[in-house]
């Protein structure tokens, strides 16, 4: 089960390109992925629950796209969400779940808006992969935590064939910068038959 914006998902190579693909699929993004049992949401807020008991301090959804993220991070207990998106479109949608504190748009390569430090947890749902944003993403991310912060993200089956994705992993745990404290293969978006490792990640 699939349509046309999903399949053309995973050919995107620009910043550009990926930019446009969100603003035109936005208005129908929710109903195609969640008809395809979108399940990586549900899974890296278990999962970064399981592993933080700060909730009710500020942490940002980055690549946040119409919500759906910070939804299953709400339902997980996170309670104060700050969303990042390359998309406006995608971020009106964000805007309508109410699940977030503030939303902003960043652009592709840049620095967060915020010191480094501001966030304790940050998630990058569906975000890092062929297609979507770069893997120097997860670097930035991984700098922009405080020691003991701690990073959830997922890597589809597209990203997991890409070895510079576990590669990147790989930098910052074999010298001890970075521990990895949960890591599970499991549904994605079982309706097109993808499946998701689940990784959280804390800062040494
Ligand atoms: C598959 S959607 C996932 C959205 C949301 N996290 C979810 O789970 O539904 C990927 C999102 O990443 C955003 N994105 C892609 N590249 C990005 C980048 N370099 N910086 C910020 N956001 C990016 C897209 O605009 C899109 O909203």
């Amino acid at each position: 089960m699939s349509s046309s914006f999903l399949t053309k998902s995973y050919g995107k190579t620009t910043s550009a390109s990926v930019r446009t693909h969100y603003d035109a699929w936005a208005a129908s993004y929710d109903a195609e992925i969640i008809k395809n049992g979108y399940a990586t949401p549900g899974r890296c807020a278990a999962a970064l629950a399981q592993f933080s008991d700060i909730k009710s301090t500020p942490m940002l959804d980055f690549g946040c796209g119409t919500g759906l993220s910070g939804l299953a991070l709400r339902l997980a207990g996170f309670d104060m969400i700050d969303g990042l998106d390359l998309s406006p479109e995608m971020l009106e949608g964000a805007k309508a779940t109410g699940a977030y504190r503030a939303l902003d748009t960043i652009k592709a390569g840049a620095d967060l808006p915020v010191p480094k430090g501001t966030y304790a947890n940050i998630s990058a749902i569906g975000v890092i992969g062929v297609g979507a944003a770069p893997i120097s993403v997860f670097h930035l991310l991984m700098k922009a935590l405080p020691r003991d912060g701690k990073l959830v993200f997922s890597l589809n089956d597209h990203a997991l064939a890409d070895p510079s994705h576990q590669g990147a992993i790989s930098e910052w745990t074999d010298c001890g910068a970075a521990r990895l404290l949960f890591k599970e293969h499991g549904d994605h978006l079982p309706g097109i038959n993808l499946k998701s490792n689940v990784y959280v990640i804390e800062k040494a």
